[in-house]
């Protein structure tokens, strides 16, 4: 019974949600100390470690006393080195002013979602889309809006835009290369994305995390196409391409005045990225090309062995175009995504994520990442032929 001294939370956590991929990692570490050999195709990490130039960065650093406040959108030099790099690399035409330094891709999504959505807000998101981000629509309360990435691509990505949203919708979340599909959008595809967000005055949440995974087709920055710079936040992580999950580096760019939002979000949350950490994603951005293109040589002979045990196993999968994630149909182990990712773990020890935590569009799939060491992905494979013997 109400004695109306209880505490309460306010209400704009009330529908956002703890991550499934949370939980999932937690019973797989929770197997593992019972004993059991576990094949950990649930994850998202790269495969290899930071590279020792960034971690003798952060040492350093820390050795000359780097451990001080910094300016909370970021030092100098690293600005400057980002907005180089978005300037050339992704061809957004950006000033230092334009770029922010954030706790991850993480925190620049979130506010990014915050300094766009108001309560009551809609917001487009392409689906299956990657599960924190229906809770950062939530959390700003708004409503995300799932957009089948699928359907829009065979039918059309402006008349499925059209279809799915409202007098609402104020913005449109845009991740390409896709996790967990790996679908890498097209320049077409862009343009057809910007057109719709011009003609709708919407604002385009980029996420451009995988930037560095495309095997087939190029990356393409939305920001990079006429008028759009002014009416997108592209989000970016040094997580996947440096191996710096854990060291929570990423940036923003964006235009007035979503940046000045951008910055008083990051200055009464974190008060910008420790110190030591900007140092070391200075020099990350030292990284020559060819690295870059050594490890994607990499990645792709995982994905390719990884599709092709799938493939071997009748469970159809297209080769993905990005990202570290296959994400083949799995009605035949079962048709709901729960049970199938429990059965392959229960039997096969095969460890993933069933498809609905990406949302509906998801359903019936199962994600395997492949991020992992080349033996880890043979004897997962090998355990996935056992199982359906
Ligand atoms: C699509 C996508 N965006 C953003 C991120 C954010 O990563 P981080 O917060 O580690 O920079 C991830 C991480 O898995 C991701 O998959």
């Amino acid at each position: 019974m109400a004695t109306g001294t209880e505490l309460r939370l306010a209400h704009r956590l009330d529908e956002v949600g703890f991550s499934d991929i949370v939980q999932i990692r937690n019973k797989v570490m929770a197997l593992r100390a019972s004993g059991m050999q576990v094949h950990a195709l649930h994850g998202g990490e790269p495969y290899f470690e930071t590279p020792d130039a960034i971690k003798f960065a952060a040492v350093t650093a820390l050795v000359q006393n780097q451990t001080h406040y910094a300016p909370s959108s970021g030092i100098a030099p690293l600005r400057e080195a980002l907005a180089a790099k978005v300037s050339a690399k992704n061809r957004i035409p950006v000033t230092v002013d334009q770029v922010i330094a954030t706790v991850g891709g993480s925190q620049a999504l979130y506010a990014a979602f915050q300094a766009v959505l108001d309560p009551g807000d809609d917001a487009l998101v392409f689906s299956p889309y990657w599960t924190p981000i229906g809770d950062l629509v939530r959390g700003a309360q708004a409503r995300p809006l799932p957009v089948p990435t699928s359907t829009a691509r065979r039918s059309g990505i402006t008349a499925t835009l059209e279809q799915f949203s409202t007098p609402q919708t104020r913005a449109i979340y845009y991740n390409t290369p896709q996790n967990p599909s790996g679908v890498v959008f097209t320049r077409a595809e862009a343009e057809e994305v910007a057109a719709f967000a011009r003609a709708r005055n919407l604002v385009v949440i980029a996420d451009e995390a995988y930037e560095d995974l495309v095997y087939e087709g190029e990356h393409f920055s939305i920001a990079s196409l006429p008028g759009m710079a002014k009416r997108t936040i592209t989000c970016f992580t040094f997580s996947k391409s440096y191996a710096m999950t854990g060291w929570r580096g990423g940036y923003a760019v964006a235009q007035e005045p979503f940046m000045t939002a951008l910055r008083k979000i990051v200055l009464y949350s974190t008060n910008g990225v420790p110190t030591p950490v900007q140092y070391a994603m200075l020099a990350a951005l030292e990284t020559p090309e060819q690295e870059h293109k050594a490890r994607l040589a990499e990645y792709r002979k995982r994905r390719d062995l990884l599709v092709d045990g799938l493939n071997a196993v009748g469970l159809e999968c297209e080769p993905p175009a990005g990202a570290f994630y296959a994400f083949p149909n799995v009605e035949k182990i079962h048709r709901i995504s729960r049970t199938a990712a429990e059965i392959l773990l229960d039997k096969a020890h095969i460890a993933t994520i069933p498809g609905s935590v990406f949302g509906a569009q998801g359903e019936g799939h199962l994600r395997f990442g492949y991020a992992l060491p080349v033996a880890e992905i043979e004897a997962a494979v090998e355990a996935l032929k056992a199982f359906v013997r």
